[in-house]
């Protein structure tokens, strides 16, 4: 059949989808660069250092993988019941915050519905907002990428149903005000609070849950908890929210492997949170070494990385020779982020090879 024909068949809207801007796999890099594998520092993906957990590790080794999932997550959500303080019936768990991204827009959206994206944020919403055939009206925001609640309120429409907020957000790096997000959470709509990087950041809204049956956090496990290769993430919502996500999405969403994997992790979390101040620590550090080097400023981060601005048409460049050297960062396609690129915070060795490399390029 001609591809023509296919195209026929696909639901109009995703023939020509705005994909998701995903990063190469390790192997990739090294290909294209001509770099050993060994070589690579790999920058751009807000990826923990320091991996997972040696006791996720084992129990990864050991699960069965000949017997489904729990569907019902008990003890995925029993643990992080323990350890968010919140209860079991509050909890969702996804393949990755990722995938509860998506439920959400298959719980609230149609198509032709809109949503509010405060831009410059993460891509997934907009894109998950293509898939679901609904649009997507972007509140910038202001010259210190905060949000402005005012700007946010008088974006909506009849037709406005999700507004997202990222904290910390990514790629800017610092973390929403608790009265902003009150102040959104009164115009009823459903608020997702993404904190993705909370463990970094150590504030959250989560408690306002309790009085916000409009609100959903998101968290997961890919950051400080270092799996972010098994895909595993958390929404903590209202139990009403809580119960129609559970019904609507796939059975079996989270694989063994994640599932013992996210229980192991969160028994061994004091290790976890120590590789997180290592992290902090070297964030700190990595924030002073770059300011150091002239045409480059850093801005302040509460999550695993720091967005750094460039002068004019110097972000390209610079990113190019670094990917030459070996050294893998992210830069965006958005315009206002057009001379900027985020950098993941990595072990002490491998900011001191940025260093040096981007003494050389500057
Ligand atoms: C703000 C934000 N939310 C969600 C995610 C996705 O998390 P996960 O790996 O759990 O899908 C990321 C990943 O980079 C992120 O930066």
């Amino acid at each position: 059949m001609a591809e023509d024909n296919i195209e026929k068949m696909i639901r109009s809207h995703l023939v020509r989808v705005d994909t998701y801007d995903a990063m190469d796999a390790p192997e990739t890099l090294a290909g294209e660069s001509g770099i050993a594998l060994e070589n690579i520092i790999k920058l751009n993906g807000n990826e923990n250092p320091y991996g997972g957990s040696p006791l996720a590790v084992k129990a990864v080794s050991e699960v069965p993988l000949h017997i489904y999932p729990d569907p019902h997550q008990a003890s995925m959500r029993k643990s992080l019941s323990q350890y968010t303080g919140m209860g079991e019936e509050n909890i969702v768990v996804g393949a990755g915050a990722d995938e509860l991204i998506d439920l959400i827009f298959r719980l609230f959206i149609s198509p032709g519905d809109i949503i509010l994206d405060c831009e410059p944020t993460f891509g997934m919403y907009s894109f998950c907002a293509g898939l679901a055939g609904a649009e997507v009206h972007y509140v910038q925001r202001d010259s210190e990428f905060q949000i402005s609640p005012a700007s946010i309120k008088s974006a909506i429409t009849d037709s406005t149903k999700l507004i997202f907020i990222t904290s910390p957000n990514n790629p800017t790096g610092n973390v929403a005000l608790e009265q902003d997000i009150v102040e959104i959470l009164k115009t009823g709509l459903i608020v997702v609070v993404d904190e993705a990087y909370f463990e970094f950041a150590k504030t959250s809204v989560q408690d306002l849950v309790n009085t916000h049956e409009n609100l959903i956090v998101l968290r997961t496990m890919s950051k400080w908890a270092g799996l972010a290769g098994l895909r595993v993430g958390y929404g903590i919502m209202s139990p009403t929210i809580a119960r129609y996500m559970m019904e609507i999405k796939p059975p079996y969403n989270v694989n063994v492997a994640a599932e013992a994997a996210l229980i192991a992790s969160l028994q061994d979390s004091n290790y976890l949170l120590g590789n997180v101040e290592k992290i902090i620590d070297e964030r700190e550090r990595m924030f002073h070494l770059l300011s150091e080097v002239k045409g480059i400023t850093p801005w302040p981060s509460d999550g695993n990385y720091l967005l750094c601005e460039f002068g004019e048409k110097e972000a390209v460049r610079v990113f190019k020779e670094l990917a030459s050297k070996g050294i893998f960062v992210r830069n965006f396609k958005s315009e206002r982020l057009e001379n900027f690129f985020r950098i993941a915070v990595g072990k002490p060795e491998e900011t001191d090879l940025l260093i040096d490399a981007l003494e050389q390029i500057m």
